[in-house]
C-alpha cells in the first residue's frame, strides 16, 4: 500500500513523494519593461522554501502563454527570453532544494485582466494596465466585461503560444508542464456549455467543445520530451448540474471522465482534478467534495490522478493515497500557512522528513 511518501514514477520521471505544491497565483511578477511577467526574488524564496519543506513536486502558479492570457498584470508569463532566464533560475533553485520543478501553463480567457485579489480583484481597463478579455463566446463572467469571441485563426495562435511556452519551460529546466483547463479560464470556458455557445467546430457537441483543449494538449505534447510527463488540470464539474435550483447545463463529472480518457490517448500522463470556476455556483462543504471526483476518474479510467482541495490533514492525505482513491495529492493553502507542512506531515506519519543539508540540524 503506498503512503504519501512512497516515490512515484511517471514516464521516466521519478518523484520522491506524493505530496506536491498546488499551483497558486501570487500576483508578484515584475510588472514593467522587458522583465514583465518574470519571476522575482519573491518567487525564488517562496517556491524554494516549499521545495525545501519536503514537496515532491512544486507546481509554479498559472503562467500566461501570452500577455493577454494572464489573469492579472502581476502574473507570471513565459513568452520571451528575459522571462525564460528568470524561470531558469527558479527551476534550478527548486531542484536544488529537492523537488521536481513543474509549471502550469495557462490562458485566463474571459476572466483575464483583473486586479490583485487583496486590492479587490476588479476587472482592469487599459488605464489600469488591463486589456480586453477573449473567450469562446460573448458571454461574460458575471461582473466582468463581455469577452471578444475568438476567431478560428486566433484559436490557432493560442495553440501555438502554448507550444512555444512549453518549449521555453523545457529550456528553463522544468520536468513537468501542466495544461490549465480548469477554473473557468480559457480552455475550461471552451469545455463548458455554460460559457461556450459557439456554433462552429469549437462549440455545441462534446467533441466540438473538447477540440481546442485537445489541440493545445497535442501541441504541447509534440514539443515536450517523450520521457517527461504532461499533466492536465481540469475542473471535474461546474457544480451547475448538481444544483437542483439551476436549470442550465454545465461541464459535468461524466464529461470529465470521458475527456480524461481521450486526453490520455493524446499524451496526458496525470489528471489533476479540481472543480468550479465557470460560473458562480454553490460548492458542497464536505471534505471529499472534490477528491471524490478525482477518485471516480481513477476508478473508471485507471489513469494516474491527483487529488486536491481541503486536504488539510496528513492522515486524510495518507488515507486518500493508501486506499488508491488518488495517486498523489496537491496541497494549496496548507503550504501558504506552513512552508514545511510536508516535512511535518512526514514526522506525524512516522516517515523520514526530507531536509536540505543546511537544515540537517532540524532532525
Ligand atoms: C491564492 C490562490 C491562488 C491560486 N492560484 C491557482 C493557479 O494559479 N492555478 C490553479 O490551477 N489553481 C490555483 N488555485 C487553486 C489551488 O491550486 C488549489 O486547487 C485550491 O486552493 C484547493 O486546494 P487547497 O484546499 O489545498 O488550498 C489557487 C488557490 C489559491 C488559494
Amino acid at each position: 500500500m503506498p503512503t504519501p511518501f512512497t516515490p512515484i514514477s511517471i514516464r521516466s520521471l521519478e518523484i520522491s513523494n506524493r505530496l506536491w505544491m498546488s499551483p497558486m497565483c501570487t500576483y508578484s511578477a515584475a510588472a514593467t519593461g522587458d522583465a514583465t511577467a518574470s519571476p522575482t526574488d519573491f518567487h525564488l524564496a517562496h517556491y524554494t522554501a516549499r521545495a525545501a519543506g519536503g514537496a515532491g513536486l512544486v507546481m509554479i502558479e498559472a503562467t500566461g502563454v501570452r500577455a493577454d492570457g494572464r489573469i492579472s498584470p502581476y502574473d507570471l508569463g513565459l513568452w520571451n527570453d528575459a522571462q525564460t532566464d528568470a524561470f531558469t533560475r527558479l527551476a534550478a533553485s527548486i531542484r536544488a532544494a529537492g523537488a521536481v520543478p513543474a509549471v502550469q501553463l495557462a490562458h485566463a480567457g474571459r476572466k483575464a485582466s483583473v486586479d490583485k485579489p487583496w486590492l479587490g480583484g476588479d476587472p482592469l481597463d487599459a488605464d489600469r494596465h488591463g486589456w480586453n478579455p477573449v473567450g469562446p463566446s460573448p458571454v461574460p463572467f458575471p461582473g466582468h466585461p463581455e469577452p471578444a469571441e475568438l476567431t478560428v485563426t486566433e484559436i490557432g495562435e493560442i495553440v501555438t503560444a502554448f507550444a512555444e511556452s512549453a518549449v521555453r519551460a523545457r529550456a528553463a529546466g522544468f520536468d513537468v508542464v501542466e495544461v490549465h483547463a480548469a477554473h473557468g479560464y480559457l480552455l475550461h470556458s471552451f469545455l463548458s456549455p455554460a460559457s461556450n455557445t459557439r456554433t462552429d467546430q469549437y462549440g455545441g457537441s462534446f467533441e466540438n467543445r473538447i477540440r481546442f483543449p485537445l489541440e493545445v494538449i497535442d501541441a504541447v505534447r509534440a514539443v515536450w520530451p517523450e520521457e517527461q510527463p504532461v499533466f492536465l488540470r481540469v475542473s471535474t464539474t461546474d457544480w451547475i448540474d448538481e444544483n437542483p435550483d439551476d436549470d442550465r447545463s454545465g461541464w459535468t463529472v461524466d464529461e470529465t471522465v470521458q475527456f480524461a480518457r481521450i486526453a490520455a490517448q493524446h499524451g496526458i500522463d496525470l489528471i489533476d482534478g479540481s472543480s468550479g470556476g465557470t460560473e458562480p455556483a454553490p460548492i458542497p462543504r464536505n471534505r471529499d467534495y472534490q477528491t471524490r471526483n478525482s477518485a471516480r476518474i481513477k476508478a473508471e479510467t485507471g489513469l494516474t490522478v491527483a487529488g486536491v482541495g481541503r486536504i488539510n490533514d496528513p492522515a486524510w492525505a495518507a488515507e486518500l493515497v493508501a486506499d488508491a482513491h488518488v495517486d498523489a495529492v496537491f496541497l494549496g493553502r496548507p503550504l501558504l500557512r506552513d512552508a514545511s507542512w510536508i516535512n511535518n506531515a512526514a514526522t506525524d506519519l512516522g516517515q523520514q522528513p526530507r531536509y536540505i543539508e543546511q537544515y540537517d540540524y532540524a532532525l
